[in-house]
């Protein structure tokens, strides 16, 4: 099944018969994972309503340039830069006519011009007036533009003529637009993170922890979400913003962290385990704060579960993917870390230059070496690592086929 995984979809619509079937495309796109928001140009509300775009995208439609309520809302440059892609469908005639002389005369010419996403086409008409040579003239124009064209399909019209003319089945779009997207190394996959420190309690306001940031985690789903993945990030606390478009849990403690992790998991094509998990927690959490009338005092700890084992102990199982911040000798630690919990990649770092940095450097080492990723900010980092990852991804899938 085609799949737009968090792809932002500027849906157009002009007026034209073709115009009821969006209803159906819509529905197709928000189906395979995509974001739909409709603007209307004033012919086309005479086919179809906004109403009922409305309900099958849950988005509010789109209908003036100059509306002042929508302007505060949603402003049309905001929309222009909103779009991962711009479809108009069907695309008129007149709609054609009007982009192919760059008017800005209505809210969809205008997000034509303004949009730096990449704009396709379903032009849908009466088979004279699309070989009618102005029409053939403004397609060229707007074809050399680099505007992406679907269509249009020849057949029975509503008119009664037969021709070229009719507009592109919905399900054909959705092909043709999730196509677009196709190069992108992560498309349609789902990336599993868990990122940030655990905080385990020892009383109500005392817990132990790490110095880890989670920079690395969020780098690594910012990058992804930019790769085509949908990612699902499984935070400890931090003080970062949710990367757009990621899904983020928080959690405190590592068994939280696994409850949470395993309620996710088997969609997941990756599991990248990026959290410094507290390896103990306090035996006993007191309910009251625990008072100074010691002069020693012992905590007794237990041993966490091992996310990233359990994860790999899963059968089937999605790729696994380890960090180890390592102070001693980082290869061979890694090495038998990357054998000991059975992963299929993992990247070893030190420590020390690692927490709490904007930059990193690390060692991939898997079961057929070690790669070297030079020091960088983590964001460069992040998308070399999952290069990686989508090569593994890859190369999984031509052995399964
Ligand atoms: N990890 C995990 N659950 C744990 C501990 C670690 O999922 N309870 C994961 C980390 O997210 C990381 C990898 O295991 O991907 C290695 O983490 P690290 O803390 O280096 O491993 P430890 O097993 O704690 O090894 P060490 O004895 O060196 O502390």
């Amino acid at each position: 099944m085609p799949t737009l995984t968090n792809k932002r979809i500027l849906l157009g619509i002009t007026g034209g018969i073709a115009a009821y079937k969006c209803a159906e495309l819509s529905r197709l796109f928000t189906r395979a994972g995509a974001e739909v928001r409709v603007v209307m140009t004033r012919a086309a509300q005479e086919f179809v309503t906004p109403l009922t775009m409305q309900a099958l995208t849950g988005n509010r439609v789109h209908l003036d340039l100059l509306d002042f309520e929508a302007e505060a809302a949603m402003g049309h440059i905001e929309l222009a830069r909103w779009a991962d892609l711009v479809l108009v469908a069907p695309a008129s005639a007149d709609f054609l006519a009007r982009i192919a002389h760059g008017r800005a005369d209505d809210l969809l010419s205008t997000l034509i011009l303004a949009t730096p996403a990449p704009i396709a086409l379903a032009p849908a008409m009466n088979q004279g007036m699309w070989s009618d040579p102005g029409t053939q003239q403004n397609l060229a124009e707007v074809h050399h533009r680099g505007y992406r064209l679907f269509g249009p399909d020849e057949g029975d019209q509503a008119c009664g003529d037969v021709g070229p003319g009719r507009m592109v089945e919905p399900a054909e779009l959705l092909a043709g637009c999730a196509e677009l997207f196709s190069g992108e190394p992560l498309a349609g996959r789902h990336l599993l993170i868990t990122g940030g420190p655990t905080r385990e309690a020892i009383d109500p306001v005392r817990f132990l922890s790490n110095h880890s940031s989670g920079k690395m985690a969020y780098a690594l789903a910012t990058e992804a979400v930019a790769a085509g993945a949908r990612v699902t990030l499984i935070s400890g606390p931090v003080a970062l913003p949710t990367p757009d478009r990621v899904t983020r849990i928080d959690v405190v403690g590592a068994e939280e962290m696994l409850s949470a992790t395993m309620e996710r998991i088997t969609d997941a094509d990756v599991f990248i385990g990026v959290a410094a998990v507290a390896d103990y927690r306090p035996a006993n959490q007191t309910a009251e704060k625990i008072k100074k009338d010691q002069v020693s005092m012992k905590i007794d700890l237990l041993r966490n579960p091992d996310i990233i084992s359990e994860v790999a102990g899963l059968n089937p199982r999605p790729l696994v993917v380890g960090f180890a911040a390592e102070t001693g000798d980082v290869l061979a630690n890694g090495r038998e870390k990357l054998e000991r919990k059975r992963l299929d990649l993992l990247f070893a770092n030190n420590a020390t230059e690692t927490f709490n940095s904007d930059e990193v450097a690390a060692t991939a080492i898997s079961a057929e070496g070690e790669i070297e990723i030079p020091r960088a900010r983590k964001e460069a980092v992040a998308r070399k690592m999952l290069g990686m990852i989508a090569e593994r991804l890859s190369a999984a899938a031509d052995t399964a086929s």
